[in-house]
């Protein structure tokens, strides 16, 4: 037998057992005649005592340890002197008896022990490192825990896990594809889903009723804190139910994860917000509603008073920041430069401050009477103490995603975005369609499977971008955790969406025929939603970015630095696929 416990099973009520523990050298330390070992495993951290008056050869062997080396140890649980509360196996520690060398280890790149940081690079490269870590663990297992809840929740439901096929076809809506050449079929390529959404509506085609499934997504996108090339899902379709029914067994089903997961009983209904509300408020789809600081529109007061910049605005908007007016003109630039940070893109900032007399002073005095501060602040419902910061813009909508940007970093600043807070939000109403500038044309702002809202429907021949649809988001924190919508079920309508989307009905034949053609056989009313998984475990554990709850994540220029992947093809593999490269590619 290997072991008898783990290395983090044993207490001060198994003093005088004997034991045998296996695990990986944390840390030695020579004190006098005294050699102690902190022995390691995915269970904790027990201490291993070698005494060099009872046993010199023995405590010699301790001595020449080295870090991760694996190693098996036979002893006797005794009580510590000194005991170590950070612990659950601080109050006892092994009296060693053998001891013997599993396996060696090189130095280590950077040292396991908690809070130290090896630098990102070093630690993805050795991510199976990174990985004894216990916080890198700790959300491994939180996030095994999740995927439990939710299969235990979803099969109560009724649901069936059901698996799609990752080799499928490529289609031009949504993001980039990633391609898969085949080797039988010379110069054709299937691509790795962006998620099951076809293939769930055919499930629910097939009166599979209920279906789930947790599955891998491919999307080559440029990559964020939350997002990954590849991600799970949390993929579930339901037939015969409105939006109501999907809103409500999802809306359970978070509840259960919060409950099970985090120990939170949210105990309200989700508060729902229309799309061009959390936009008009928030300047996002994924609003933080965690603090106020909502967005007034100020063009009918502020334009037409001399200041240029205003005056030619698209849009003027301002944010009350409480109790802020103490910012100092050091910290006012550099939230002005944070704005104007390319990724921000706003031109300047403008700000005022209410004194404690109730008058205001601003960065534009000279344009402004105090009379118009005042119908400002009044219409900010600023009080004395309070910051009022102000963007404007010559394109709306980019204006109010600064503003976004600028909340949210004030939010931080001012330590509103507490990670132990969760505030939940269902984003309804989105718009069907959104004008791409890249493509010249419409696009689905959810996806073209999306049913437009019935009383909708009239306009998609007049105003189509004025149609809204039945499509919702779950944001909590500001973080969108899922998405989902009521499906269109009719082939009829399914092929009109398509030619509002600019396909001609031959390409929308030879792309979706499958599914138009399957709608013709008695496809019943569904609709559904995806959570992201990561997203939700990063939420749950706390987390920056979702790297940190994947055992094997992609860096920020999608590349897996330990497999060393993407990397080129040999001669061969690409001759049997029939691919050339074009030539410049092959020199880089
Ligand atoms: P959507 O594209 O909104 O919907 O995706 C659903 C959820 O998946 C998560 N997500 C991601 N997580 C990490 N990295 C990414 N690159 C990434 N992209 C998306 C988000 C998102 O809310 N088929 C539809 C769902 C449906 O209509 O049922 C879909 O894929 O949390």
């Amino acid at each position: 037998m290997f072991r008898t416990e783990t290395c983090g099973q044993l207490r001060l009520a198994d003093t005088g057992k004997h034991v045998t523990l296996a695990g990986w050298v944390q840390r030695v330390r020579k004190m006098g005649g005294m050699t102690f070992v902190d022995l390691r495993d995915r269970y904790g951290i027990t201490q291993i005592v070698f005494n060099n008056d009872t046993d010199a050869a023995l405590c010699e062997a301790a001595n020449h340890l080295g870090r991760e080396f694996v190693i098996q140890v036979t002893g006797t649980v005794a009580e510590r002197t000194s005991k170590n509360a950070n612990l659950p196996t601080g109050d006892i520690e092994i009296i060693a008896e053998t001891l013997t060398i599993l396996n060696r280890s090189e130095v280590p790149p950077f040292t396991i022990e908690e809070d130290t940081d090896g630098g990102d690079d070093l630690r993805m490269k050795f991510r199976y490192l990174d990985l004894r870590r216990p916080n890198v663990r700790r959300n491994l297992e939180l996030r095994h825990r999740m995927t439990i809840a939710v299969r235990d929740y979803l099969d109560k439901q009724g649901f069936l896990e059901i698996e799609t096929p990752m080799l499928v076809g490529s289609t031009p809506e949504g993001a980039r594809d990633f391609v898969v050449p085949s080797r039988m079929n010379p110069g054709q390529f299937y691509a790795l889903p962006q998620s099951p959404q076809t293939l769930k509506q055919l499930l629910m085609v097939s009166g599979m009723d209920r279906y789930f499934q947790i599955v891998k997504c491919f999307r080559d996108e440029d990559l964020r804190a939350d997002r990954q090339p590849e991600f799970t899902q949390i993929d579930c379709e339901m037939s015969f139910v409105n939006q109501e029914d999907v809103i409500s067994l999802f809306e359970g089903m978070a509840k259960h994860l919060f409950k099970e997961l985090r120990g939170v009983e949210l105990t309200e209904p989700f508060p729902r917000m229309p799309w061009d509300e959390a936009m008009r408020l928030y300047g996002s789809d994924k609003p933080d509603t965690r603090f106020g600081m909502t967005f007034v529109e100020l063009m009918d007061i502020l334009k037409g008073h001399g200041f240029g910049v205003f005056n030619s605005a698209a849009y003027i908007g301002g944010i009350c920041v409480p109790g802020a007016a103490t910012y100092t003109r050091k910290q006012l630039d550099q939230l002005t430069d944070y704005v104007r940070r390319p990724q921000i893109g706003a031109k300047g900032m403008v700000y005022a401050r209410v004194e404690a007399d109730g008058t205001v002073k601003s960065s534009v005095d000279k344009f402004y009477s105090q009379e118009v501060l005042q119908e400002m602040k009044k219409a900010m419902d600023a009080n004395p103490g309070d910051l009022i910061l102000i963007l404007s813009g010559d394109d709306a909508m980019k204006t109010r995603k600064q503003l976004c940007e600028l909340r949210l970093e004030m939010g931080r600043q001012l330590g509103l975005r507490d990670k132990n807070k969760f505030s939940c939000l269902w984003v309804v109403d989105f718009p069907m369609f959104e004008w791409s500038e890249e493509e010249g044309r419409l696009m689905a702002m959810h996806h073209p499977f999306t049913h437009p809202k019935d009383e909708d429907i009239p306009l998609l021949d007049t105003d189509p971008a004025a149609v809204r649809a039945d499509a919702y988001d779950m944001v909590i924190n500001g973080v969108e955790v899922g998405g989902g919508s009521i499906r269109i079920h009719d082939s009829a309508l399914q092929a009109k969406m398509f030619e509002i989307l600019g396909f001609t009905p031959e390409k929308a034949q030879e792309q979706f025929g499958f599914l138009m053609n399957a709608f013709k056989y008695g496809a019943p009313p569904h609709g559904g939603l995806a959570y992201g998984l990561d997203r939700w475990v990063s939420l749950f554990a706390g987390l920056d970015s979702i790297r940190d709850c994947i055992a094997f994540p992609k860096n920020n220029s999608g590349r897996d630095v330990m497999l060393d992947a993407p990397a080129p093809l040999d001669q061969k593999q690409l001759d049997e696929l029939e691919l050339a490269l074009n030539p410049s590619e092959q020199a880089e």
